[in-house]
């Protein structure tokens, strides 16, 4: 019960033909496109979309200066009891409407918008893992691994925002209290990370402290394994994008990643590999942040 996953991530943009080739480049499936918007969409078919000029209207402000942001996620819920429970939640202090579409619309503590819906159904059929190798667990006979081919995401697992140091309890609260995330990893110097109760990654929320400011940190999106993050990465570099940071497996999640700056402000994460929890995990504390260093790719080439 409760939220099941992200229905959909609302960016606005200064360059909508820009940031729908690196969209497109990233492997969604283009849905709609107009003068003022486009829509992609997941394996899983959750929803991004990208607007500009006059398609802005109604979005609340953004967070941080330019137009290069996301302005609102939308979280869909199990049940439409499960929703109208959340709206009332949210709705205790605040204004919240609803579209001709039924979705409600807020915003969170720090101004970021939020969306509540009913989640869509899936309609995924994952296909069959790739084998591994290891000396006594062979699993692939008598054939080579080929190219993964275009890398397409399976759906957004998880957003990370950066909010104000100042007031991050009231921040991560309104989530936990009124919606229902599940704290997994608390990392006092740094962010809390949140899953919702409908699906099992370790996080498909970080709310992320930075000194006074708040931004879009990154937009996360699954892809099956390793080798379609290295190919996705690679991909997106031939096509023009930059690199936002060296592959690697992160030590909170586990999961391993290669990052690229979005021109639609902060970042995506190709990610494969997260942990996958249950009722009995966390929330864990750390006083410190655990080291980013045990799994970055180090080179002695570069020099
Ligand atoms: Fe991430």
């Amino acid at each position: 019960m409760g939220i099941q996953r992200i229905e959909s991530v609302i960016y606005s943009v200064d360059d909508l033909d820009t940031c729908a080739r690196f969209f497109t480049d990233l492997g969604l499936a283009p849905r709609e496109r107009g003068p003022e918007h486009a829509v992609f969409a997941t394996l899983i078919g959750q929803t991004l979309h990208l607007r500009t000029g006059a398609a802005t209207e109604g979005l609340p402000p953004s967070v941080e200066p330019g137009n290069n942001t996301i302005r609102e996620v939308v979280w869909g819920a199990e049940t439409e009891e499960d929703l109208a429970g959340f709206v009332a939640a949210v709705g205790a202090d605040r204004e919240v409407t609803r579209d001709d579409d039924g979705v409600f619309h807020s915003v969170d503590e720090t101004g970021f918008g939020v969306g509540l819906t009913v989640a869509g159904p899936s309609g995924y059929e994952p296909a069959g893992q790739r084998a591994a190798n290891t000396t006594g667990h062979v699993s692939r006979w008598n054939e080579a691994l080929h190219s993964v081919g275009e890398v397409r995401p399976l759906r957004m697992c998880h957003v990370a925002l950066n909010i104000p140091k100042a007031g991050r309890e009231e921040a991560v609260a309104f989530y936990v209290d009124r919606l229902g995330f599940i704290p997994t990893d608390i990392v006092k110097p740094m962010g809390v990370f949140m899953r919702v109760p409908g699906d099992a990654d370790q996080h498909n929320f970080l709310l992320c402290h930075r000194p006074d400011k708040a931004s879009v940190n990154h937009v996360s999106f699954e892809v099956p394994g390793f080798d379609d993050v290295i190919e996705g990465g690679n991909a997106m570099i031939e096509k023009g994008w930059q690199e936002a940071r060296r592959l690697g497996r992160h030590t909170v999640g586990s999961n391993v990643f290669r990052f690229v700056h979005s021109p639609a402000g902060g970042r995506v994460e190709l990610a494969a590999d997260m942990d996958r929890v249950d009722d009995t995990y966390g929330p864990n504390v750390h006083e410190t942040a655990p080291p980013h260093h045990i799994w970055t790719l180090r080179t002695s080439r570069d020099a």
